[in-house]
């Protein structure tokens, strides 16, 4: 049980991928936070595990926008002391085919990801507890 009790950030957690970790995470005792560019589908996450007993939160965030993921790093700190856990989650996937993707598109689809992903790290890297491994 090694996420029992911790704050586990899960961006993306309204569906898919992230839904299916938030839900894990939670029934193996983890304090959840389901951030996702959808409220709606966060707080659906985040009803399938209180019915289950667990325990979560729904926040809005945009991966992609500093300011909203430092928000949700405060909010979380704020309302549970500490961050133990971040799962980068969220991004855009498309099934394209290759020769049908304009160059600008595809760059620019990369380096929004890249870029959500490292804000993400960098922003909840100075919250660690200490002591705490490398990501
Ligand atoms: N499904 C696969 O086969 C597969 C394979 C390899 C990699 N991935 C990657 O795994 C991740 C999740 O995939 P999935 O299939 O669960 O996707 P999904 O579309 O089911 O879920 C993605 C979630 O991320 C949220 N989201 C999208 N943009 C966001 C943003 N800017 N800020 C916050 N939330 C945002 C969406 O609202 C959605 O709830 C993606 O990064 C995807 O590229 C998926």
């Amino acid at each position: 049980m090694r996420i029992a009790n911790q704050i586990c950030i899960i961006t993306g957690g309204g569906s898919g991928i992230g839904r299916a970790a938030s839900l894990q995470f939670a029934a193996e005792g983890g304090n959840v936070v389901v951030a996702d560019l959808h409220l709606d589908a966060a707080q659906a996450t985040v009803d399938l595990i209180t019915v289950a007993g667990g325990k979560a939160l729904a926040v809005a965030v945009d991966v992609g926008d500093s300011a909203q993921v430092q928000a949700v790093i405060a909010k979380a700190v704020s309302t549970h002391g500490s961050i133990d856990v971040i799962v980068n989650d969220a991004a855009m996937m498309t099934f394209t085919p290759i020769v049908d993707i304009v160059e600008a598109a595809f760059i620019g689809h990369r380096q929004a990801e890249a870029s959500a992903k490292r804000r993400g790290w960098v922003e909840a890297e100075d919250r660690r507890p200490t002591g705490a491994p490398e990501a």
